[in-house]
Protein backbone atom coordinates (compact mmCIF):
# COMPACT_ATOMS: atom_id res chain seq x y z
CA UNK A 1 0.00 0.00 0.00
CA UNK A 2 1.54 3.65 -0.56
CA UNK A 3 2.44 5.88 2.26
CA UNK A 4 -0.54 7.88 3.20
CA UNK A 5 -0.19 11.05 4.86
CA UNK A 6 -2.25 12.51 7.56
CA UNK A 7 -2.77 15.54 10.27
CA UNK A 8 -5.34 15.97 13.01
CA UNK A 9 -7.27 19.32 12.56
CA UNK A 10 -7.32 21.12 16.41
CA UNK A 11 -10.08 23.67 16.91
CA UNK A 12 -11.67 23.51 20.70
CA UNK A 13 -14.51 25.36 21.60
CA UNK A 14 -14.18 28.37 23.90
CA UNK A 15 -17.24 27.27 26.32
CA UNK A 16 -16.88 30.87 28.46
CA UNK A 17 -15.39 33.47 26.91
CA UNK A 18 -14.25 34.64 30.65
CA UNK A 19 -11.81 31.73 30.57
CA UNK A 20 -10.02 33.97 28.38
CA UNK A 21 -7.29 36.96 28.66
CA UNK A 22 -8.87 40.33 28.70
CA UNK A 23 -6.79 40.86 25.55
CA UNK A 24 -8.56 38.03 24.38
CA UNK A 25 -11.47 38.95 24.74
CA UNK A 26 -11.25 42.39 23.67
CA UNK A 27 -9.98 40.71 20.44
CA UNK A 28 -12.76 38.72 19.62
CA UNK A 29 -14.98 42.10 20.92
CA UNK A 30 -13.20 43.92 18.13
CA UNK A 31 -13.81 41.26 15.41
CA UNK A 32 -17.71 41.82 15.78
CA UNK A 33 -17.40 45.22 16.19
CA UNK A 34 -15.42 45.17 12.82
CA UNK A 35 -18.74 42.90 11.15
CA UNK A 36 -20.65 46.15 11.79
CA UNK A 37 -18.77 47.81 9.38
CA UNK A 38 -18.33 44.98 6.61
CA UNK A 39 -19.18 45.90 3.02
CA UNK A 40 -21.23 43.25 1.44
CA UNK A 41 -24.43 44.24 -0.18
CA UNK A 42 -24.15 41.32 -2.69
CA UNK A 43 -23.44 38.47 -0.11
CA UNK A 44 -24.78 40.00 2.90
CA UNK A 45 -22.47 37.83 4.29
CA UNK A 46 -20.68 40.20 6.76
CA UNK A 47 -17.53 38.78 8.49
CA UNK A 48 -15.00 40.98 10.67
CA UNK A 49 -11.67 40.39 11.12
CA UNK A 50 -9.37 41.90 14.29
CA UNK A 51 -5.21 40.96 14.69
CA UNK A 52 -3.04 41.52 16.96
CA UNK A 53 0.76 41.93 17.44
CA UNK A 54 3.38 41.40 20.20
CA UNK A 55 2.84 45.57 21.18
CA UNK A 56 -1.16 44.59 21.51
CA UNK A 57 -1.79 46.40 18.99
CA UNK A 58 -5.29 45.82 17.34
CA UNK A 59 -5.81 45.93 13.74
CA UNK A 60 -9.36 45.55 12.41
CA UNK A 61 -10.41 44.68 8.81
CA UNK A 62 -14.07 43.17 7.49
CA UNK A 63 -14.95 42.09 4.08
CA UNK A 64 -15.17 44.67 1.03
CA UNK A 65 -16.85 43.44 -2.27
CA UNK A 66 -17.42 45.02 -5.08
CA UNK A 67 -19.94 44.43 -8.27
CA UNK A 68 -17.13 42.79 -10.10
CA UNK A 69 -17.05 40.33 -7.30
CA UNK A 70 -14.06 38.88 -7.54
CA UNK A 71 -12.62 42.13 -6.90
CA UNK A 72 -13.41 42.15 -2.96
CA UNK A 73 -11.81 40.79 -0.31
CA UNK A 74 -12.77 39.16 2.78
CA UNK A 75 -12.13 40.53 5.92
CA UNK A 76 -9.09 38.51 7.12
CA UNK A 77 -6.68 39.82 4.32
CA UNK A 78 -8.35 43.27 4.76
CA UNK A 79 -7.30 42.91 8.54
CA UNK A 80 -3.89 41.46 8.01
CA UNK A 81 -2.60 43.07 4.94
CA UNK A 82 -3.67 46.25 6.53
CA UNK A 83 -1.82 45.71 9.80
CA UNK A 84 1.16 44.78 7.75
CA UNK A 85 0.94 47.57 5.39
CA UNK A 86 1.27 49.71 8.11
CA UNK A 87 4.36 48.22 10.13
CA UNK A 88 6.22 45.65 8.20
CA UNK A 89 7.84 42.87 10.13
CA UNK A 90 5.37 42.62 13.51
CA UNK A 91 4.81 39.98 15.47
CA UNK A 92 0.90 38.58 14.89
CA UNK A 93 0.01 36.95 17.59
CA UNK A 94 -4.07 36.41 17.34
CA UNK A 95 -6.98 36.81 15.05
CA UNK A 96 -10.39 37.20 15.74
CA UNK A 97 -13.03 36.43 13.08
CA UNK A 98 -16.73 36.86 13.62
CA UNK A 99 -19.48 35.82 11.31
CA UNK A 100 -22.99 36.94 11.62
CA UNK A 101 -24.60 33.59 10.09
CA UNK A 102 -23.94 30.28 9.02
CA UNK A 103 -24.96 28.05 6.23
CA UNK A 104 -26.09 25.26 8.13
CA UNK A 105 -25.86 24.15 12.03
CA UNK A 106 -22.83 22.27 11.71
CA UNK A 107 -21.01 25.36 10.48
CA UNK A 108 -18.15 27.01 12.67
CA UNK A 109 -16.87 30.33 11.25
CA UNK A 110 -13.36 29.22 9.60
CA UNK A 111 -11.55 31.43 6.95
CA UNK A 112 -11.39 30.69 3.05
CA UNK A 113 -8.60 28.72 1.72
CA UNK A 114 -7.22 31.30 0.42
CA UNK A 115 -7.16 33.42 3.73
CA UNK A 116 -5.82 30.70 5.21
CA UNK A 117 -2.58 30.19 2.57
CA UNK A 118 -1.90 34.53 3.44
CA UNK A 119 -2.75 34.11 7.20
CA UNK A 120 -0.03 30.63 7.42
CA UNK A 121 2.30 33.17 4.93
CA UNK A 122 2.63 35.41 8.23
CA UNK A 123 3.45 32.42 10.84
CA UNK A 124 6.11 31.09 8.24
CA UNK A 125 7.60 34.64 7.82
CA UNK A 126 7.70 35.18 11.22
CA UNK A 127 8.15 31.73 12.68
CA UNK A 128 5.41 31.86 15.09
CA UNK A 129 1.86 30.58 15.18
CA UNK A 130 -1.25 33.06 14.78
CA UNK A 131 -3.85 31.83 17.48
CA UNK A 132 -7.45 31.94 16.02
CA UNK A 133 -10.83 32.58 17.40
CA UNK A 134 -13.27 31.82 15.47
CA UNK A 135 -17.16 33.12 16.60
CA UNK A 136 -20.23 32.41 14.62
CA UNK A 137 -22.93 35.09 16.38
CA UNK A 138 -25.49 33.22 18.60
CA UNK A 139 -23.39 29.98 18.56
CA UNK A 140 -19.90 30.87 20.22
CA UNK A 141 -16.25 30.45 19.41
CA UNK A 142 -13.60 28.02 18.68
CA UNK A 143 -10.17 28.21 18.32
CA UNK A 144 -7.28 26.73 17.31
CA UNK A 145 -3.66 27.13 17.96
CA UNK A 146 -2.39 27.86 14.68
CA UNK A 147 -3.22 28.86 11.07
CA UNK A 148 -1.59 25.94 10.40
CA UNK A 149 -3.91 23.60 12.02
CA UNK A 150 -6.32 24.84 9.62
CA UNK A 151 -4.14 24.53 6.39
CA UNK A 152 -2.03 21.07 7.28
CA UNK A 153 -0.40 21.08 3.98
CA UNK A 154 0.18 24.83 3.31
CA UNK A 155 1.74 25.46 -0.09
CA UNK A 156 5.45 26.74 -0.10
CA UNK A 157 7.94 27.59 -2.80
CA UNK A 158 11.03 25.30 -2.56
N1 LIG B 1 -15.55 36.06 3.34
C1 LIG B 1 -14.68 36.55 4.26
O1 LIG B 1 -14.63 37.76 4.51
N2 LIG B 1 -13.86 35.67 4.88
C2 LIG B 1 -13.82 34.35 4.63
O2 LIG B 1 -12.97 33.65 5.15
C3 LIG B 1 -14.82 33.74 3.75
C4 LIG B 1 -15.67 34.66 3.00
C5 LIG B 1 -16.43 37.00 2.64
C6 LIG B 1 -16.13 37.15 1.16
C7 LIG B 1 -17.46 37.63 0.64
O3 LIG B 1 -17.52 39.03 0.79
C8 LIG B 1 -18.47 36.99 1.57
O4 LIG B 1 -17.76 36.58 2.72
C9 LIG B 1 -19.20 35.81 0.98
O5 LIG B 1 -18.33 34.87 0.47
Amino acid sequence: MSESLRKEVIVYKVENLSELSDQEQLLIESARTACENAYAPYSQFSVGAAVCNTDGTVTLGNNQENMAYPSGLCAERVAIFSASSQKPNQIFTAMAVHIKKSIDNDTIASPCGACRQVLYEYEYRQKSAIKLYLSLEGRGTWCTDSVENLLPFPFSLP
